[in-house]
């Protein structure tokens, strides 16, 4: 790469998708700093952020328009400017032409002619897709899991529509949050006076929701470094919330001592993959698994801190069973209500498919305490 295309947002692209496939770093954190300290103007820093989420996300598919053509597999440098070529060429709105001369102006002299060859026979060859995995570009495993727990018509169309950039939205007080987790914020119908404990609440969007009816918020997370981030996003919004770092399968508070708990937990994350670019690549099949396992013991202990008559809202952003319904709930609770549509009813809760509202994926479970 020269000085001049090192400045493009091309340029910028190539250098942060090297930073997610050769040394593993989130795309999300890698992107940010390298666009603010890039000088590019809007357009061109969403151009490089389309470019750098689209190839992440396409990875699969680009690889399979490319090895097509090739005889042998790529080194990692001339693979990434590959895949970055290819989903320009197949995916991107660029003129083919555009797309293959501005990436073969991105690599070294001595694999231009390489690079030039490949992307040429791309641009040039329909493609027949082997599968639906290889087309929507997933893992293997993500498209029979969702096929599995949403039936084949709506999995197909969830993974596609992951596959677009994720949409933004503000809230009035400013903060930047998908609208279906404000809903679950709201969903935990906190009210004026009840004291409320977000056991997993950061960055906060949540909390603060929650705080915004005139509830007293007690925020807690695991990392004291996510535990700052609701510390700055209560500040930024205007309201008070004391936050505790803590376990919340070992949470440091009173028994019954709480209005409500919100447990919105970590989980496998299948309903933001569209904001997440590179989880797909990372998730294994036994995340599942494990995940659900903190969950239930996290749900365990969160119960405990639930006084009569009180509310406990379990929330995750993905989409599977074993994450939500199939969690047990104590003797003496009994479900709510479920939220209405664009909600879909999910055994004791309800589910939110991306395809739904154009949100995020989440799920919901709301049980009172019997008084
Ligand atoms: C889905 S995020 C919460 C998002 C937050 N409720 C919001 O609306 O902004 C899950 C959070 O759980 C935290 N977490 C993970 N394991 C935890 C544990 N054992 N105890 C408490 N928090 C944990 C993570 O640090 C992460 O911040």
């Amino acid at each position: 790469m020269n000085q001049r295309t090192d400045r493009t947002a091309r340029g910028l692209a190539y250098r942060a998708l090297q930073r997610i496939e050769q040394d593993g770093a989130y795309a999300n954190l890698v992107l940010g700093p390298m666009l603010d300290e890039s000088g590019l103007e809007q357009r061109d820093r969403g151009f490089a952020t389309d470019l750098v989420y689209g190839t992440t996300r396409m990875r699969r598919a680009c690889d399979f328009a490319v090895d097509r053509f090739v005889l042998k597999a790529p080194p990692p440098e001339l693979r990434t400017l590959l895949r970055l070529g290819a989903y320009q060429i197949v995916f991107g709105d660029v003129a083919p032409h555009a797309a293959v001369n501005a990436t073969v102006d991105l690599a070294p002299q001595r694999s231009r002619g390489f690079i030039n060859a490949i992307l040429r026979r791309v641009a040039g060859s329909p493609i027949n897709w082997p599968n639906a995995a290889t087309e929507l570009s997933y893992p293997d495993w993500i498209v029979d899991r969702l096929t599995n727990e949403l039936g084949a018509g709506d999995a197909s169309a969830v993974l596609a529509m992951m596959n677009e950039p994720a949409t933004v939205s503000v809230r009035a007080d400013g903060y930047t949050q998908d609208e279906a987790s404000r809903w679950v914020g709201e969903l935990v119908e906190a009210g004026p006076g009840e004291l409320i404990l977000d056991l997993c609440a950061a960055p906060g969007g949540k909390a603060t929701t929650m705080a915004s009816t005139g509830a007293s918020v007690i925020a807690a997370d695991l990392q004291p470094r996510r535990a700052g981030l609701v510390v700055g996003n209560a500040r930024r919004t205007g309201r008070h919330i004391p936050v505790v770092v803590c376990d919340a399968r070992n949470p440091s508070f009173g028994a019954q001592s709480f209005d409500r708990v919100l447990l919105d937990a970590p989980c496998s994350g299948f309903g933001v993959l569209r904001r997440r670019a590179d989880a797909r690549w990372r998730l294994q099949p036994g995340d599942v698994t494990e995940l659900a396992v903190l969950q239930q013991q996290m749900i365990d202990a969160a119960a405990t801190l639930v006084k009569p008559g009180g509310v406990l809202v379990y929330s995750v952003c993905t989409l599977t069973a074993a994450e939500s319904i199939e969690h047990s709930f104590p003797l003496g609770w009994q479900p709510l209500e479920r939220p209405p549509s664009p909600w879909r009813p999910y055994g004791d809760g309800a589910r939110l498919l991306p395809i739904d509202a154009g949100t995020d994926g989440m799920t919901i479970l709301r049980y009172r305490r019997d008084a």
